[in-house]
């Protein structure tokens, strides 16, 4: 089969197309034909090493997919066979591997798909779903001004969505240009701005009301955290998801402290019991097939185009989820 290989650290071009042998399901596993892989920002930084945990190279990347089961290994439940599911490979005892044409994984871990969800969908439902749905339920939106940075990624979208429908007061979203700001306006968002002026910080404070944000979901971290944190109102949470970029000193944490403000972390994987997977998507993606919550999708490329894919979203240029189809 097909898979993705990070050999070295380096730009888009060092992902080479390589062969190597199908797996074999194991006991309790089993063998899923991939119909959509995942892309997500966290690998576009692993791949420069740039994230906050160097990984052992040689590795196939990619932490989640969707497709259909082809195999089964011993003792697995053999009405599982031919079905749709979802492999969200991240939480398995294997996380990686999924830019490939074909990915096992344990049978309790394949979340069976409703017909009306597309496996494009799916895959824009495991870590950036999970990730927007444990953040809110984290810190919960519920009659809260909330500010979304990089509202109209893979994680932004949805997070604008499900904050509006948990009730926030006014979701505010922020972005790098205006064809994002529109995307983010036309999910639900009350108001948005350009986060590259450089007085967005008043104008989305002003936006909330002049008091400030009860909540801030900083999911882009670096210079950006200390800019935000002017628009964080008095007792309020900044919420910090953006692992690996954190950037702010002791002068903004005591200023902090001054305001009665917090500071919390969010990671997602630790939060995530196989039971809590299972539930939390399950649950995504009936908002989906019932057209509760809408996917955005920002780009489908071939498997052995998974270069164009990481240039696209190092360049800021995509918006919603980016998958590879095999
Ligand atoms: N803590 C966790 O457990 C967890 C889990 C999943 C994801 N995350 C984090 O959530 C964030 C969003 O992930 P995603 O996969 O949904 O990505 P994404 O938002 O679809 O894509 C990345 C976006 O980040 C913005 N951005 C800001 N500075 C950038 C820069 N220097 N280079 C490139 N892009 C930049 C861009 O939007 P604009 O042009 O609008 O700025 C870009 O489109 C990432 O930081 C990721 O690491 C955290």
């Amino acid at each position: 089969m097909r898979a993705i290989q990070l050999s070295r650290f380096g730009g888009p071009d060092v992902l080479d197309i390589i062969e190597m042998p199908k797996p074999e399901p194991q006991a309790g596993e089993v063998l899923i034909r991939v119909h959509a892989a995942g892309v997500n920002f966290f690998e576009v930084l692993m791949r420069g090493d740039r994230y906050a945990v160097t990984p052992q190279l040689p590795m196939v990347l990619g932490v989640e997919a969707a497709g259909t089961v082809e195999a089964l290994g011993h003792w697995v439940d053999i009405s599982l066979a031919g079905t749709r599911v979802a492999a969200p490979l991240f939480a398995s005892k294997r996380p990686l591997g999924g830019y490939a044409d074909y990915v096992t994984i344990d049978a309790s871990l394949a979340v069976p798909l409703p017909d009306a969800l597309s496996f494009e969908d799916a895959t824009a439902l495991m870590v950036q779903g999970l990730t927007a749905f444990h953040l809110l339920r984290q810190s919960p939106p519920a009659g809260k001004s909330v500010l979304v940075t990089a509202a109209a990624g893979g994680v932004g979208s949805l997070l604008v969505q499900l904050a509006k429908r948990q009730g926030a007061s006014a979701v505010i979203a922020v972005a790098g240009s205006r064809a994002k700001l529109n995307l983010a306006l036309s999910l639900g968002a009350d108001a948005a701005f350009d986060y590259g002026m450089s007085d967005w910080s008043a104008r989305v404070r002003e936006a909330a009301g002049g008091a400030g944000f009860d909540i801030i979901y900083d999911i882009v971290g670096g210079s950006m955290t200390a800019a935000a944190l002017n628009a964080l109102a008095p007792c309020g949470e900044m919420v910090f998801a953006a692992l690996g970029r954190y950037a702010i000193g002791a002068s903004e944490l005591e200023a902090m402290i001054t305001r009665n403000q917090s500071l919390r972390g969010f990671a997602l994987l630790p939060l995530l019991s196989a039971d809590r997977l299972r539930a939390s998507l399950s649950e995504l993606f009936q908002l989906v097939a019932g057209g509760q919550l809408a996917v955005t999708q920002g780009g489908r490329y071939p498997l052995d185009q998974a270069n164009e894919a990481h240039r696209s979203l190092e360049e800021r240029r995509s918006t919603g989820k980016v998958v590879l189809i095999p």
